[in-house]
């Protein structure tokens, strides 16, 4: 799956005698190597560009280059450099203070986006040489080379295999291949096996985001996902007949409307302690949500094909935590359908009953994700007692109004698993941002005709469509991660160039790594 960057381990003194080497005709070659705020480098890296210092310190004052972090300038061709292209990038604090009495700034520690950053440089079809040797003070440890490889990773990631033409010149360029030198090649392996089973993971959600809902159908997507059967992950497929007998109908409804079938889809990893209680994470995995008959605008409709990315991030986390064989129990349940207008579909007004034996009013159509999220939450409270439920869907479009697309919306009943999210966000840059719930919001979803209706009104859309989940949760301590704006339509960054960011696959990990292992 990760066709566009080969990476490849060598000590410093392999990479030195390559770089002796003319090279090959038609097949420029890009040296990278990093320097700080002064633009020192690491003391390996420093004597193996020792002829090329005057080119560098010529180019840095022309282009006033000073080293700082997300900044690099570029030297084509100068004589005798070992590489045509010698690509310099800062690793200097970006608010590193200057002069006398200012503070030591702290060392460099964004390996991932550097990776990223790098990867963005180098290309495609590239043949690259990176002196993983940084400013002193600097450290590169195994993990910063493996954050530096999945950087890349996600980085050269790119979703065109609908694009015949360009599709047919990519494979021409071929992968990026990139030789890393690095101190201790040796113990790099490790690390690295781990991390590229996340850049898969993450790939693969980025991938469900992204395909189109003519081709990724909840059938569709329930073959892709019992894949993970390859990692030992046990699955269960539910069809409109088996999650009927479980009385299903809030999920049920919203796919009536839509020629697919709707599925419930469990994927279950026992790498912990027997019998201990799971960890669950529940995804909307709606694959498009044109609003049933409360049918969307046409403007930008399309990215309703996104309307999965929950599901999706679920996908992927199950799969980082498969691949590497945690040693955590966690159960996913991915909620998969299609909400279509049609002489079947749900209307405004239907009264609806959920597996809880709760009963629903709609009241709009489009607020559907709730209604698969209802049923979705009581199969897995009644059925796997979790220890704890994560869900992640794309649920309102005001938590965009709210948060953009810098953070995630969490809602929580308990204090603990939000502040352990918060914090495993923190750490690998996916952002969450608290709102608050309480009981004059719950009454918003109160209903004069059944026991809640699916919208409370034009205030707080994100907060009334956390309390409508929340019903569905009993005592379990829970999250609701509304990714909206996270999820999909993703801006570029350093290591994400596609629509699809896989938005929460690294979150989830690093939320059982950190408090769900061991
Ligand atoms: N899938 C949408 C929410 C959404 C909007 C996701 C924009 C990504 C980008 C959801 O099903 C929806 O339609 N929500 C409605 C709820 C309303 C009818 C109460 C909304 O946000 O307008
Ligand atoms: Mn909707
Ligand atoms: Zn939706």
């Amino acid at each position: 799956m990760l066709v566009n960057a080969k990476y490849e381990f060598q000590p410093f003194d392999a990479a030195e005698a390559l770089l002796r080497h003319p090279e090959e005709e038609g097949h420029p070659r890009t040296l990278v190597a990093f320097v700080g705020r002064d633009l020192a480098m690491g003391e390996r890296a420093a004597s193996i560009l020792k002829d090329t210092a005057p080119h560098l310190a010529r180019a840095a004052a022309a282009a006033k280059f000073k080293g700082k972090s997300g900044t690099s300038i570029e030297i084509l061709a100068a004589p005798g450099a070992p590489a045509s292209r010698l690509i310099f990038m800062g690793v200097g604090k970006a608010d590193e203070a200057e002069g006398e009495g200012a503070e030591p700034a702290k060392p460099f520690d964004d390996f991932f986006a550097l990776g990223g950053q790098a990867a963005g440089k180098i290309g495609p079809g590239a043949r690259a040489v990176i002196l993983f040797d940084l400013p002193a003070g600097t450290p590169a440890t195994q993990d910063s080379v493996a954050q530096f490889a999945l950087g890349g990773w996600l980085r050269a990631y790119k979703f065109d295999q609908y694009k015949t033409k360009k599709k047919d010149e990519a494979d021409r360029e071929g992968p990026m291949e990139v030789v890393v030198a690095v101190a201790e090649p040796d113990g790099v392996g490790g690390a690295m096996a781990e991390v590229s089973h996340l850049a898969e993971a993450v790939i693969l959600a980025r991938t469900l985001v992204n395909e189109p809902a003519n081709v990724l159908t909840p059938p569709e997507f329930a073959r892709r996902a019992s894949e993970l059967m390859k990692f030992g992950v046990e699955v269960e497929v539910l069809d409109e007949k088996a999650m009927a007998e479980l009385g299903m109908r809030a999920l049920l409804g919203v796919g009536q409307g839509s020629e697919a079938g709707s599925r419930l889809v469990v994927l279950r990893w026992s790498g912990g302690a027997e019998g201990a209680a799971p960890i669950a994470f529940v995804g909307k995995g709606v694959v498009f949500d044109s609003g049933g008959i409360s049918i969307k605008p046409a403007a930008s409709m399309e990215d309703m094909k996104g309307d999965m990315a929950g599901a999706a991030a679920v996908t992927g986390a199950m799969y980082a935590i498969a691949a590497r064989k945690a040693k955590a129990n966690v159960v996913g349940v991915l909620g998969l359908v299609e909400n279509m207008p049609d002489g079947k579909a749900q209307r405004p007004g239907d009264i609806v009953k959920s597996m809880s034996g709760q009963t629903i009013e709609i009241i709009n159509t489009d607020a559907e994700g709730r209604l698969v999220l209802a049923d979705a939450l009581t199969y897995v409270v009644e059925k796997h007692k979790p220890a704890a439920i994560v869900d992640l869907a794309t649920l309102t479009g005001a938590i965009l109004v709210a948060l953009g697309q810098e953070y995630g919306g969490l809602f929580s009943n308990n204090d603990e698993l939000a502040d352990r999210l918060t914090k495993a966000g923190s750490h690998i840059g996916e952002k969450l941002w608290r709102l608050p719930m309480g009981p004059a919001y719950d009454k918003m979803i109160d209903s004069k005709f059944a026991d809640m209706k699916n919208t409370g009104g034009r205030h707080a859309g994100s907060i009334t469509a956390a309390h409508f989940l929340q019903r569905f949760v009993g005592k379990t301590p829970w999250a609701h991660l509304d990714i909206a704006g996270t999820g999909m339509g993703s801006p570029t960054s350093d290591t994400n160039q596609s629509w699809g960011a896989g938005w929460g696959v690294r979150l989830l990990d690093q939320l059982v790594r950190d408090y769900y292992e061991g």
